[in-house]
C-alpha cells in the first residue's frame, strides 16, 4: 500500500526535513509512546527491537537494564537519534539502518518488538507485522501504536479528505486493525487509547508458542462446533415449533 507512488520513507519529512520531525510531532506523540513503554515494565536483560524508530525522541523511556535495537530506513532520522544517544551516554541502545519489511534478524530473537506510528508509513503494513512477529520470541510482546481506519461511516469520508494531506508526509490512513491483528500466531492482550479523543490506538499482543497456537485453534474449533450445534438446535427447535404451530412441516 504505497501512498500515491511515494515510497513513504522517501518522504522529505524523513530525509531533508528530518530535523523538523521532533519540533513538529514530539509533543503530540512522545507522551503516548513513553506511557506505553513504561506500562510494560520491561524485564532486566530483555532484548527489545523498535522498528521505524525515527529520531527516537522517546528513547529515555526505555530502561537502562534492557538491550534496545532501533532500526529505520532513513539515515537522516537515525543520525538525530544517534546524536541524542551519544549525548546521553546510553550504552544500552544501538541503531541500525534497515528495512523493517525485511528484518536482518533471526526468528525468535526479541522479547519485545515495538512499532510506533510505523505501520502507516511502510509500503506494506501486513508484511511489517509478519516480520515483527517472526523476530519476536514465543511468549514475547509486540506493541503497535497506530491510527487504524475508522469504521464510522460518517468519519471515513472526512479522513479520506485529510489523507491527501497526510500522504504528503508519507502517512496513509487506510491501515485496517484486522489486517494486522487477525493473525493466529498472536493474541491481543490489551487495546486502548490514552484519551477518548485520541486518533491513535495502542495494541499490546503476545506471540504464541506452538502449543498455544494449537490450543487457541482448538478453542476456536470448539467455539465453532458449539456455534454449529447451537444453530442446529435452534433450527431443530424452530423446525419443531413451526410444525407444532402450524401442525405441518414448513420445510
Ligand atoms: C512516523 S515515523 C515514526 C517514528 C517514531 N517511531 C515515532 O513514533 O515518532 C515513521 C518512521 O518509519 C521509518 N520507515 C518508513 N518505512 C520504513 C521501512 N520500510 N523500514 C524501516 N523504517 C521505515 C521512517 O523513516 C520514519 O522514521
Amino acid at each position: 500500500m504505497a501512498t500515491q507512488g511515494i515510497c513513504p520513507h522517501q518522504s522529505l519529512l524523513y530525509r531533508k526535513l528530518a530535523c523538523c520531525y521532533d519540533p513538529l510531532f514530539k509533543k503530540s506523540l512522545a507522551g503516548r509512546i513513553e506511557q506505553a513503554i513504561r506500562s510494560l515494565h520491561i524485564r532486566r536483560g530483555s532484548q527489545v527491537l523498535d522498528v521505524g524508530i525515527g529520531t527516537g525522541h522517546y528513547l529515555a523511556a526505555y530502561p537502562g537494564h534492557a538491550n534496545v535495537v532501533g532500526v529505520d530506513l532513513s539515515k537522516d532520522m537515525l543520525d538525530i537519534a544517534a546524536r541524542e544517544i551519544e549525548m546521553q551516554g546510553w550504552r544500552h541502545i544501538a541503531l541500525k539502518q534497515m528495512n523493517a519489511l525485511d528484518l536482518q534478524f533471526a526468528a525468535n530473537t526479541f522479547d519485545y518488538v515495538m512499532g510506533f506510528h510505523t505501520a502507516s508509513v511502510v509500503d506494506d503494513p501486513q508484511r511489517l507485522m509478519e516480520e515483527m512477529v517472526r523476530v519476536c520470541k514465543p511468549g514475547g510482546t509486540i506493541v503497535i501504536i497506530n491510527y487504524f481506519r475508522t469504521q464510522n461511516p460518517w468519519l471515513a469520508p472526512l479522513v479520506d479528505v485529510v489523507s491527501s494531506f497526510t500522504e504528503l508526509l508519507g502517512w496513509q490512513t487506510q491501515v485496517k486493525y484486522d489486517d494486522l491483528f487477525e493473525n493466529p500466531q498472536i493474541r491481543v492482550q490489551d487495546r486502548y487509547k490514552t484519551s477518548s479523543w485520541s486518533l491513535f490506538t495502542i495494541v499490546v499482543s503476545q506471540k504464541l508458542g506452538r502449543a498455544d497456537i494449537h490450543d487457541s485453534q482448538s478453542q476456536n474449533e470448539i467455539r465453532a462446533n458449539r456455534a454449529d450445534r447451537h444453530t442446529t438446535c435452534t433450527n431443530r427447535f424452530n423446525h419443531s415449533s413451526n410444525q407444532t404451530k402450524s401442525g405441518r412441516s414448513l420445510t
